[in-house]
């Protein structure tokens, strides 16, 4: 498939779509806590989406059916949102997708819930920099590969492992476009970075092994040795210089914040 390079106004329609995938991100993030539930979490975002002009880039997509995926602790990504209530301890991944003006935004954020092992509070903050270390590498002129590398030696350096199943992607008038955006790879491989290229790169961080199978419904996809694993994901913008981050934490964190102060 052919990379399709954005023009400078099709770049600013994907960063609309993307800031509100943070902010409905937010909007999740102050409902997080034990005893919540997952549709709970999806009927929230829904709405938002919704109110401020958009539509869920997720529902219907292959016959996804949710606004969110919500992946709670050893299930990796494309959790469907359901009756599980979030349990203090948790780690959950909540991953959206917007789409507006004709363009689609694209970010994941994991969340610890009430008081988690400082083990796993590790992996969240790895796999959080593994992503900020991957948009780094993501510069003007550089390949592919090395946003992959650079996110792989991180990764591994740390003891952990990448999941080698699901990868980053294009993002544009698809939800998934290529290129295909892997976070494990060589250093100086694939397509040299353009003005215009739009990716979601999005790191999938296990705790123990790499190894990830999918469950009986079909979507669910959850590590083989059923310890924790992270996902945070950012939709970016290649142009000269450093990348342009089109949708935010700031949001999420701000919320974040507040809720340890009253905690
Ligand atoms: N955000 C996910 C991704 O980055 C979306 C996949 S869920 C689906 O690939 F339902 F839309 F497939
Ligand atoms: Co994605």
């Amino acid at each position: 498939m052919a990379i399709y390079y954005k023009t400078k106004e099709e770049v600013e329609l994907v960063r609309k779509s993307s800031l509100l995938v943070g902010k409905t991100l937010a909007e999740v993030a102050k409902l997080i806590r034990p005893g919540v539930t997952t549709a709970g979490l999806d009927k929230v975002a829904e709405e938002f989406i919704l109110d401020n002009g958009g539509v869920p880039s997720f529902k219907g997509y292959n016959g996804y059916p949710a606004t969110l995926c919500v992946s709670v602790n050893s299930v990796v990504v494309h959790g469907i949102p359901g009756t599980y209530e979030l349990q203090d301890g948790d780690i959950v991944s909540v991953d959206c997708g917007v789409f507006m003006n004709g363009f689609h935004g694209d970010s994941a954020y994991t969340f610890p819930v009430g008081a988690v092992n400082p083990e796993i509070l590790d992996l969240l903050k790895v796999t959080k920099e593994c992503l900020h270390r991957g948009i780094e590498a993501a510069v003007f002129g550089k390949r592919l590969g090395d946003i992959s590398y650079t996110i792989q030696e991180y990764a591994e350096s740390k003891g952990y492992s990448v999941v080698r199943e699901l990868v980053g992607h294009g993002v544009g008038k698809n939800l998934h476009e290529a290129p295909e955006v892997p976070n494990f790879g060589k250093r100086g491989s694939g397509p040299v970075l353009q003005e215009g290229l739009v990716i979601a790169i999005e790191p999938m961080i296990n705790l123990g092994k790499k190894a990830v199978k999918t469950e009986r419904d079909g979507w669910t996809i959850r590590t083989l040795d059923n310890r924790p694993s992270a996902h945070f994901e950012h939709t970016i913008a290649v142009q000269p210089g450093k990348a342009d981050v089109l949708s935010t934490f700031e949001y999420i964190e701000a919320v974040l914040n507040k809720k340890e102060l009253v905690n």
